[in-house]
């Protein structure tokens, strides 16, 4: 074991060696029920009073499927106490400073909703693809915490192992295929890069974490299934890579301004 932390259950914290070489060989690493049944009952109960309300209401960021129904609320790692605790929880953000360094701060974080039969695709993607025009080096890393079963049916992750050693991709604005305007990769890179066998659906049970690389590539389908796919994703930064000035800054609900290490 490469560190002999222990939270109060007695699990260590930080990664082995052997999880660490996994996760810089594939760009991701997935822990089974890292977060505790307890904890994500709690943050399930939280979880209505957040997608309710306007867009933004109370702080928060909402937004919505063409239908209606919400598609993503950013922001709860600030204002709802269960949402914050997890954001700062060591055994999320400790292997995140094994990856990045020893301060790290919270980028941004989404509840990713995917509604029962309403929750829309995520076209292939890297968050770096976009993340570059912040003004920033590929030095966030995303941790992606299961609210919910995530299955074939209702749309689970998907990644495509080993992507990340590609560096960045040149990506595009898609606007028509879903509500949310989506920075992805174009057809002809995919069908010139992206095999079959690189592809992992990520399934997986209430309180697994997939901790992957801001380059690797992922996206999701459409929830097909009357169970809805909620996740929260929330993406850390070396506090040595705020965002320089760029033109055109997006806003601080999707960009933190705020630099508090955790
Ligand atoms: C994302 O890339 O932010 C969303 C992917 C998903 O929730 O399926
Ligand atoms: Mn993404």
């Amino acid at each position: 074991m490469a560190s002999h932390q222990t939270t109060s259950l007695g699990l260590t914290m930080l990664w082995t060696r052997q999880q660490k070489r996994q996760f810089d060989e594939n760009g991701f690493l997935f822990l089974p029920g890292l977060v505790s049944t307890d904890e994500i009952a709690e943050l399930n109960r939280a979880v209505p009073g957040l997608l309710a309300g306007d867009e933004m209401h109370d702080g928060m960021h909402r937004e919505r499927e063409r239908s209606g129904a919400i598609r993503q609320v950013y922001l709860t790692h600030r204002y709802s106490p269960p949402f914050q605790r997890l954001s700062t929880n060591p055994k999320i953000v400790e292997p995140v400073k094994q990856v990045l360094g020893e301060q790290v701060y919270v980028w941004h974080s989404k509840i990713n909703v995917k509604d029962a039969f309403q929750g829309t695709v995520w076209l292939w993607h890297q968050d770096y693809g976009y993340w570059m025009w912040d003004g920033v080096d590929p030095r966030l890393v995303s941790v992606m915490v299961f609210l919910d079963r995530a299955t074939l049916n209702n749309g689970c992750l998907m990644v495509a192992a080993g992507s990340h050693k590609w560096g960045r991709l040149e990506h595009y604005a898609d606007e028509k295929t879903t509500s949310y305007k989506q920075w992805c990769v174009d057809t002809e890179t995919l069908k010139h890069r992206l095999t079959e066998e690189m592809i992992q659906p990520v399934t997986g049970e209430p309180g697994d974490v997939l901790f992957f690389h801001c380059n690797l590539l992922h996206g999701s389908g459409h929830n097909m299934s009357p169970l809805p796919r909620k996740s929260i994703i929330i993406a850390y930064n070396d506090l040595d890579n705020r965002p320089r000035p760029v033109d055109n800054p997006r806003p601080d609900w999707v960009v933190a301004r705020q630099f508090d290490p955790v």
